[in-house]
């Protein structure tokens, strides 16, 4: 059985975060190995509250996972954890959703975090998994006057591919991806927006490519299989 390293944050109603995560993980029969990075009180309405775990003990879960085909990083709290993370992740194809907020909208990681992660973290992305607003939040932070040059900024970061997800576009009556690589192509992926409220597609997404990747996919097959299982999910509000 395949293993996928899962970090983030617990979600205690059990829709998003590593809750999704593990959820995704064994709906595509692979095995999830998990280090916690902060233990949060979070539902629908938002985030209660949360408990950061040290960075030494967020490392040494990540050290405890032994071997793993392939990582997803979620929730990463702040810089320090970030380090810690960078430090002691092993080599395998990596996803990276830059959580910035909680579906709800409370702030998940701040300025010297996001910092972090772009330094640290993106230059060794398979693939980043950016929604729209934290793309934009990206391009401010590097600078970037626009989309594209933030884009090619993370590009030049060393990112290998950018997953750009269109679930905050609500006033289209589909939802789009795309997928940018370095070389300057893009493929879009589009299918109608669906009706219903559901807590955590970005997490499914990012766990579902990590699977997909584990399994030897492509990136486009990946991204294919992995919007399938939204879909799915839309079609039960599970
Ligand atoms: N209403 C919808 N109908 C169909 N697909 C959707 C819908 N909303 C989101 N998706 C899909 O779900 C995936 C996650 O995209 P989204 O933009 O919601 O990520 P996200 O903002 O990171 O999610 P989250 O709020 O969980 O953090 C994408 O493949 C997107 O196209
Ligand atoms: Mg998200």
């Amino acid at each position: 059985m395949r293993r996928v390293l899962l970090v983030g944050g617990t979600d205690s109603s059990g829709g998003a975060g590593l809750a999704r995560d593990v959820a995704t993980v064994t709906g595509m029969a692979a095995h999830p190995c998990i280090a916690v990075t902060a233990v949060t009180a979070q539902d629908d309405a938002g985030v209660q509250a949360v408990h950061p775990v040290p960075p030494d003990v967020v490392a040494a879960q990540i050290r405890a996972a032994g071997r793993v085909d392939a990582i997803k990083l979620g929730m990463l709290v702040n810089a320090d954890t970030i380090g810690a993370v960078a430090a002691a992740l092993p080599r395998a194809p990596l996803v990276i959703d830059p959580v910035l907020r909680s579906s709800s909208g409370a702030a998940l990681l701040d300025d010297a975090g996001l910092g972090a992660l772009l330094s640290l973290l993106v230059p060794r992305a398979t693939v980043l998994t950016p929604n729209l607003p934290e793309l934009a939040a990206i391009a401010d932070r590097d600078g970037a006057p626009d989309h594209s040059a933030a884009r090619r900024a993370l590009f030049a970061r060393g990112c290998k591919a950018l997953l750009v997800k269109g679930g905050h576009a609500p006033d289209r009556d589909f939802c789009e991806d795309r997928l940018y690589l370095p070389d300057g192509t893009m493929r879009r992926f589009r299918g109608p927006r669906l009706a219903g409220t559901l807590r955590g597609t970005g997490c499914q997404l990012g766990s579902a490519l990590a699977v997909a990747l584990a399994g030897g996919a492509a990136l486009p097959d990946a991204v294919a299989r992995a919007r399938d299982g939204v879909a799915r999910r839309f079609a039960t509000q599970a």
